[in-house]
């Protein structure tokens, strides 16, 4: 027999719900005013934490309570029932602000990202898990409040299906007795003072928040004690040697070469392109060299292939113009994000052409090149082979008349150009003529064992992601087969075997030499990074679309050569980063492309943060100018910058600007021991290129920090005592090398800000990351002015960007001020044709069928939102029409 006793209260809420649960039958309820929370069982165990009950409940019906749940009860107890309790302590007679509730909003807000990710799972349909059981209660009595509503929308649907269960139903009543939340008044003004939380403001030193002590955790041990006064004491502090170029690996050091994908020159980079390769690249190279390894980061345009001629064709330009006029945007939105290649260059240059050919000669020489007739057409006007996105005619399936030459957009099938029925050469509306043309062909299958063999090995680097694994994986999975590698154009690389001069390399077997071409117009001993694969470490940067050419393809290519090339070692992509609810699109006007966000008000390293918080790790994630504010304000503004602030600000005041002499004690040195964690978690999660959870290390930093100074409140300290006066002393100078410590943390994802601190502080950038800290700054130095390092983002003004990146709603009305470009319908086009090349790949690839639908019908989605752009009829899918193979 279970028994419940105490007032009503959400803790006494997930006790009963998780025996509805978990199908214990046998409980009594009792309910006495202003008694605590008890749960005995037959009489004998008896716990006083609902969370215990809980997960005695589930365990004792045979569900397994595994780590991810105890991290959710750990967070429940340590956070989110604070910063409820804080909130409903206060609300039970009047609306609040909730915004005056950063703690609140930040707890939420985590919530709906982890609920997002999938990091908190809650399938309703089925068994409410122990997680969802604890949590959920606890945000139970927010739920019937108005200031909450509308703010967390996924939350508030899963908590809509959560409410509507039959057994959270009942055990609400129950614990209730019909009232609501009014029932949980008296709990949350008897436990009042547990959630006392401090309301925000900018003026007094006393009244900044700080996130609750966790009394239960952080227990930390002698030998943590112990090397974290060892490291203090030590005052022992590397600096990185200078940079020069050109940077060349260097005997018996870690020598690391980084790539990010090679962007094509046809558009203007959006966020997503930005986080997805260049911003994640910066963040581990930036983190490298604090490491004190021998880096260099190389990237650049890749100039060649269709999407450029049919770019300059709409322009009116040549080929040539486009790529100067979008390397030059390019690099100026990089800059502007203060990406710090060591060479930033572009693919259509003479080193291009010479190691193009050179590999390519190796191939035909070690026999992996085969040739094969390939039927096409060609347009005799325009004398060229067109490209499948330069025919259209009737479908040789359905008839449609306007069918592309890739597929047809009203059976969506895809299509052989030379199937099409009365084809028409878009460019001149005459009808081309098949005729039959030579190809060189990669053959893969000879090269797969080689390959097998090396990505054996390559997989053992930490820095894979796990969707470049598996895609790799599914391409080897159905062998490999032979690819294509030239194509009848103009603008490329040019093909050196006699009878093939006519033709280009495919660009996808150009692009990735453009790393090695690179390399080469950088310094003239590009092999030593190149050919050089027992002294280097290869890491490459992309979006997940780009896997297979790096992980199969291109290293298939360099292996064929027999030459000793360096090759990936540590493949990183991510997934897609998505605009608020849909997709960034540069022809409809929505979402944030490179060049908006300098001309927005908001600092680069602001955005960068945004975009690394938000970095597609794992799985799609979305922008949110909401949540944008949200982070700047609570999470920079209130957590980190409030911080720094505050300890520079009081070294500034209260002792002249400089740093006083510490002694630590047990506090400061358990202090030390916590960040020790953090910064020992900070390098891990580094090293596996988990970049986006690792800003968490820094701001639990920072709030350690807060807490610290909190507690110890030096600036009432330093009016007491001669003891109290030296405890302000240590606080102050353990606050103020915190600060130094955060300064280099934060480098990696905010270069501006780090220097900004390091500025302040008045010391030279260029320290390495301490293995613990130490003390950096020494008694007696004598720091700068300190000034805000961040501002509060209005409502209004993200309100205004929001509306401007909006974009047409339906694609039909006129937004106001949007910058459109001319050709505008293009751009999107332009997706089409990716998107069509994409699922032709796959479907050559053999790709999963499921994958392959799902490509499918994006490209359905992209070709209905372009006729709806061009004011035409969407085509609709046939109904009932089964697809046959
Ligand atoms: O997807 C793209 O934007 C390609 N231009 C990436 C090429 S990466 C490398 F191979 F150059
Ligand atoms: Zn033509």
């Amino acid at each position: 027999m279970m028994e419940i006793n105490g007032q009503p209260s959400p803790e006494k809420l997930k006790v009963l719900l998780a025996c509805f649960e978990t199908g214990l039958h046998k409980i009594k309820v009792n309910s006495k005013p202003g008694s605590a929370l008890s749960v005995k069982l037959d009489n004998e165990i008896e716990f006083t934490s609902s969370n215990a009950a809980v997960r005695y409940t589930y365990e004792t019906q045979g569900v397994k309570v595994d780590t991810d749940t105890l991290h959710w009860f750990e967070w429940e107890v340590t956070t989110l029932r604070k910063h409820v309790g804080s909130y409903c302590s206060l609300s039970d007679k009047k609306i609040l602000n909730i915004n005056e509730f950063p703690n609140l909003i930040s707890s939420l807000q985590y919530l709906e990202n982890s609920i997002n990710s999938g990091k908190l799972e809650c399938d309703f349909s089925n068994k409410i898990s122990a997680a969802n059981c604890v949590v959920f209660c606890t945000i139970s009595p927010l739920f019937c409040d108005p200031a909450i509503d509308g703010v967390f929308p996924v939350l508030r649907k899963h908590f809509d299906i959560f409410m509507n269960r039959g057994s959270f139903r009942s055990a609400w009543k129950e614990v209730t007795g019909g009232e609501g939340r009014v029932a949980f008044q008296a709990y949350f003004a008897a436990t009042k003072t547990q959630w006392k939380e401090t309301k925000p403001t900018n003026s007094t030193e006393a009244s900044k928040p700080t996130e609750q002590n966790n009394s239960s955790k952080d227990v930390v041990s002698k030998e943590e004690i112990e090397t974290a006064k060892k490291s203090w004491d030590s005052c022992n502090v590397k600096t990185t040697k200078p940079r020069v170029h050109p940077v060349l690996p260097k005997e018996g050091e870690k020598n690391i070469l980084i790539t990010s994908a090679l962007p094509y020159v046809n558009n203007v980079p959006h966020l997503g392109n930005i986080i997805g390769c260049v911003l994640s690249a910066d963040v581990f190279s930036r983190y490298c060299r604090l490491r004190g390894w021998n880096v260099l980061y190389i990237c650049g345009t890749d100039e060649y292939g269709t999407a450029t001629e049919t770019k300059a064709a709409q322009e009116g330009v040549t080929p040539k113009e486009i790529c100067d006029k979008y390397h030059k945007i390019h690099s100026e939105v990089y800059e502007w994000f203060s990406i710090g290649f060591d060479y930033f260059g572009r693919t259509t240059t003479e080193c291009q052409t010479t190691i193009a050919q050179d590999i390519f000669w190796h191939l035909h020489r070690n026999n992996h090149l085969i040739k094969q007739t390939v039927e096409q057409l060609y347009c005799g006007r325009c004398e060229r082979f067109l490209a499948d996105r330069f025919v259209e005619g009737t479908c040789p399936l359905c008839a449609f008349e306007d069918a592309r030459g890739d597929q047809c957009d009203k059976c969506g099938k895809l299509i052989n150009a030379v199937e099409l029925k009365n084809p028409k050469c878009k460019m001149c509306s005459d009808t081309p003529t098949i005729r039959t043309s030579e190809h060189l062909f990669v053959d893969l299958s000879k090269l797969e064992p080689k390959l097998r063999s090396c990505l054996q090995d390559s997989f053992k680097g930490e820095g894979w992601s796990n969707n470049a694994k598996t895609i790799t994986e599914t391409w080897l999975r159905d062998g490999l087969k032979p690819r294509c590698i030239t194509r009848d154009l103009k603008w490329g690389t040019p093909v050196p075997l006699e009878g093939f001069t006519d033709k280009v390399f495919y660009v996808w077997f150009d692009a990735p030499i453009g790393y090695l071409s690179i390399t080469a117009n950088y310094t003239d001993e590009w092999e030593l990074w190149w050919k050089n694969p027992k002294n280097v470490q290869l890491y490459n940067f992309m979006a997940k679309d780009n896997v297979p050419f790096h992980s199969v393809v291109f290293p298939s290519c360099l292996l064929g050569t027999d030459d000793e090339y360096t090759i990936v070692n540590h493949l990183n992509a991510t997934e897609y980063l998505n605009y608020e609810e849909g997709k960034f699109s540069k022809s409809r006007g929505v979402g944030v492309f490179g060049d908006h966000a300098s001309k927005t008000n908001i600092d680069s390293d602001i955005w960068r943060f945004y975009l690394l918080s938000m970095r597609p790790e794992g799985q799609d994630t979305h922008f949110s100018w909401s949540d944008f504010l949200l982070k700047n304000n609570s999470e920079l503004l209130n957590n980190l910058g409030n911080f720094i602030n505050r300890s520079l600000k009081f070294v500034s005041n209260a002792y002249g600007g400089v740093v006083p002499d510490p002694v630590v004690n047990n506090t400061d040195l358990e202090l030390l021991a916590l960040v020790n964690r953090e910064l020992r978690d900070y390098v891990t999660d580094m090293d596996k290129l988990k970049i986006r959870d690792n800003l968490r290390r820094i701001l639990s930093i920072s709030r350690l920090g807060n807490q610290y100074l909190q507690e110890n409140q030096p600036w009432k300290l330093i009016k007491g005592s001669n003891d109290d006066k030296s405890r302000a002393s240590t606080v102050t100078s353990i606050a103020a090398n915190l600060s130094s410590l955060l300064s280099i943390l934060i480098h990696p994802y905010m270069p501006q800000t780090s220097s900004n601190i390091q500025d302040q502080l008045n010391i030279q950038g260029g320290y390495l990351i301490p293995d613990a800290i130490t003390r950096m700054l020494s008694s007696g130095h004598k720091i700068n002015k300190p000034s805000p390092l961040f501002r509060k983002l209005e409502e209004s003004e993200i309100e205004e960007y929001k509306a401007k990146y909006r974009g047409r709603e339906d694609g039909k009305k006129e937004v106001p001020k949007v910058e459109v470009e001319v050709g505008d319908s293009k751009g999107l086009e332009e997706e089409v044709v990716k998107q069509g090349n994409l699922v032709r790949e796959l479907k050559t690839a053999k790709a999963e069928k499921l994958e392959i639908e799902r490509e499918v019908s994006k490209l359905l989605e992209l070709k209905k939102k372009l006729s709806l752009l061009k004011g035409e009829e969407p085509v609709q899918k046939k109904k009932g029409k089964k697809k046959k193979k």
